[in-house]
């Protein structure tokens, strides 16, 4: 076996862990567990007792899956609380050789995070974008380059410190310890987006269970970043109180009969459903797409208008890339690109992953296989292997290691 990894999604329907053993870059999946979610609600731990148990059991199952012992894990954060601003740094290089080192680099990037952010948020990602060197832009990695001013523009990902804190403790109550806590369409963006895309300019967005995650790349890296809460419950919840079955069945029709273009189907095309009063009833399947397709227009109208917003809807020529469980529902891209006249693709299998092909090839993992690139490629970083520079090395705020004594010191007076 090669070094192991681990992603662990804590989605609002499901958790995922998902067990790596990495040689040569290339992943191999060893071990899985998936189970449903309980204890979030629209991505953020609202009970940390009941998520702490579905970690555990998705965590036990994939250990066993592996035959080994989790003890560090890469996981994944969203909710309405993610927030993002653009900042920039400048330093002098005032050396007699005026090269620039990877000290300058590290140097440049703090003083791009001294940004004012309320007492009650933390930072989770500091991402550089582009570094400038004596007013030459676009340049991704200035080391071993010569100048005398060097700046730097970051994409910096905030989140509520509380919610931040509550899921290192559901973690970190099964004695396990969270190497990093990585955005997840960030995360995402590593297993479904190609490098051709990231350069040329690309929304990502992985609709799943409880919200949306949007992300825009340019230029191989990530420049916004907004978190919306409305996602698939919220379709099958429509149908539960369009339709009056159960919420079982909702998930059902929908998934198998669900589509938002209304005026593609005719009204000869039936389908059976079973009622919360147990009566089968024959209804249209254009009745469906009528319940379903206002949710969807209002969620891409707000998808879309973020986009806008933030000055990114002529900038991404590689158009929308949807991922994510409720990417899989019937003519869902065809819809968007033609209300929105954006190319709109779904995500295809993630490259470089092997074993359990069948499993991975699903946008419900894109996350969880995500997080392990994402943990791939962040530790050649680290180790000076590769010279990107998508990987903060942002320290967590004082106040939330404050907190995080505070909690254990806690813990430990309570045997
Ligand atoms: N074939 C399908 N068609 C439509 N929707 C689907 C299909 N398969 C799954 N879904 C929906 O996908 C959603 C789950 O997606 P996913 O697993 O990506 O969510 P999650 O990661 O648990 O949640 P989140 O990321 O929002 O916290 C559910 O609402 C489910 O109904
Ligand atoms: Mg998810």
């Amino acid at each position: 076996m090669g070094e192991i990894i681990v992603g662990l999604d804590i989605g609002t329907t499901k958790v995922v862990s998902l067990v790596g053993s990495v040689e040569n870059g290339l992943i191999e999946i060893v071990g899985m567990g998936k189970v449903p979610s309980h204890g979030l609600e629209k991505g953020v731990v609202v009970d940390i007792g009941e998520t702490t148990n579905s970690i555990r059991r998705s965590i036990e199952d994939a250990e066993t899956m592996a035959d080994i012992k989790i003890k560090k894990v890469y996981a994944s954060i969203s909710g309405k609380h993610i927030n993002s601003i653009n900042n920039s740094g400048t330093v002098s290089i005032n050396k007699p050789n005026r090269e620039i080192t990877l000290d300058d680099v590290r140097r440049v990037i703090e003083t791009a995070q001294a940004v004012q952010i309320p007492p009650d948020v933390e930072m989770l990602h500091v991402i550089p974008r582009q570094y400038i060197v004596d007013g030459q832009e676009g340049i991704t990695d200035p080391v071993g380059m010569t100048g005398t001013r060097l700046e730097v523009d970051v994409h910096i990902v905030t989140g509520s410190v509380t919610a931040i804190h509550n899921i290192r403790r559901c973690v970190e109550n099964l004695g396990i310890e969270i190497e990093q806590i990585i955005l997840q369409p960030l995360a995402s963006s590593y297993a479904v987006l190609n490098t051709a895309e990231r350069e040329l300019g690309v929304a990502l967005i992985d609709i799943g269970g409880g919200t949306s995650d949007i992300a825009i790349f340019r230029g191989g890296d990530i420049w916004f970043s907004k978190v919306l809460p409305i996602a698939g419950e919220h379709l099958t919840n429509d149908v539960t109180v369009g339709l009056k079955v159960p919420y079982e069945e909702a998930e059902r029709i929908k998934k198998e009969e669900g589509t938002p273009i209304v005026d593609e189907i005719t009204g000869e095309e039936q389908m059976e459903i079973t009622l919360i009063s147990e009566e089968h009833k024959t209804i249209s399947r254009r009745m469906l797409a009528k319940i379903l397709e206002p949710r969807l227009e209002e969620l891409f109208d707000m998808a879309v208008e973020e986009i806008e917003d933030a000055g990114y809807k002529d900038l991404i020529p590689a158009g929308i890339v949807l991922t994510g469980g409720t990417a899989m529902l019937n003519s869902l891209p065809e819809y968007v690109q033609g209300r929105y006249n954006i190319p709109v693709r779904r995500s295809k299998t993630p490259q470089g992953i092997h074993g359990l092909r069948d499993i991975v090839e699903s946008p419900i993992y894109a996350t969880a296989i995500g997080l392990l690139k994402y943990a791939i490629e962040s530790k050649e970083y680290r180790e000076g292997r590769i010279g990107r520079r998508s990987f903060n090395e942002h320290k967590h705020s004082l106040f939330s290691k404050v907190l995080n004594w505070l909690e254990r010191i806690n813990r430990f007076f309570r045997g």
